[in-house]
């Protein structure tokens, strides 16, 4: 039997400390941290994460703004919008709901963004400091979730093989730079949907990260015996049992790799929470940063 990460419960207390950093510099400063949560077009999935990220906001005393903009919104229109949010005071982190329509150009959006309000960790000047091992400024929230959580449940990295599957700017390759940096201290190896002998390259892992996008792909046979797995996927998949038609699955196929695994993150109730819960941290260390 592995442990259940409890993502859930580590994200309630990322938030407690998230609420009592809020509550403090709201007095220091007579104004909350401010969170801009943008979404352009009505991509199901993410109108359900936005909701939630405004949510959390309400909930740990953060000042937000939810902008939604129209599916046909146009590149121009969106870069007036942040360059609005650059320079609003109350607010001290921007996020733009990936993905956007495809007459967006993500980069450019990404970079119109005031790197000290990136609060995602997109902004190359703040990928870059990560790559170069600087973990002083905002972190990539779903990487920096998984840290967490290895860290609340003690589970060794040092010298560890640690195997990342998926190589998404957005997961996979920041996942690897917190996985090798200084203090962590993990060998790792970064796979991916053309990696040979995939599943070989899986069953090395002491660690195993899933951030490849597809529902259940890593199976049992994939997984060493008492390898620490952590599945970052959220996939909905039809399910006509269901009330909303569909059901939530990971990346990884739970009911097989549990048996094998000494610790493993459910989907959902793992990561996902985890996510906000550092966004919020993020948040209102940009405020610190930016005031201070
Ligand atoms: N889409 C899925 N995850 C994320 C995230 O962490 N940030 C943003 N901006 N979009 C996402």
């Amino acid at each position: 039997m592995a442990i259940l990460i409890d993502g859930k419960a580590v994200a309630a207390a990322v938030n407690e400390e998230n609420a009592r950093i809020c509550a403090e510099l709201t007095d220091r400063y007579g104004m909350p941290p401010g969170l801009a949560v943008v979404l352009v077009g009505d991509n199901p999935a993410s109108q359900v994460y936005v909701a939630s990220k405004v949510r959390k906001c309400g909930e740990l005393g953060i000042y937000s703004e939810k902008i939604v903009l129209p599916n046909d919104t146009a590149q121009e229109t969106l870069l007036d919008v942040i360059g609005r949010l650059n320079g609003d005071p109350r607010i001290h982190g921007i996020l733009v709901q990936s993905p956007p329509p495809p007459q967006i150009d993500e980069e450019k959006i990404i970079l119109a963004i005031d790197p000290k309000k990136d609060v995602d960790c997109f902004h190359p000047f703040n990928t870059g400091r990560l790559l170069q091992g600087d973990l002083t400024g905002n972190l990539p929230c779903t990487p920096y979730g998984v840290m967490k959580l290895l860290e609340h449940y003690r589970i060794p990295t040092a010298g560890k093989k640690a195997v990342v599957l998926g190589r998404s700017n957005i997961v996979g390759k920041p996942m690897m730079c917190l996985l090798s940096a200084k203090g962590t201290d993990a060998t790792v190896t970064l796979c991916h949907s053309r990696t040979q002998d995939l599943a070989e390259e899986l069953r090395r892992a002491d660690l195993l990260v899933a951030a490849i996008g597809k529902p259940e792909f890593v199976r049992g046979d994939m997984v060493k015996e008492g390898a620490v797995v952590i599945d970052v996927g959220i996939n909905r998949i039809p399910d006509a049992s269901k009330p909303k038609g569909y059901r939530i699955v990971g990346d990884v196929a739970f009911d097989e790799v549990e048996p094998k695994a000494a610790a493993i993150t459910p989907v959902p109730g793992g990561v996902g929470p985890m996510t906000i819960a550092m966004l919020m941290r993020n948040t209102v260390r940009s405020m610190e940063r930016i005031l201070r």
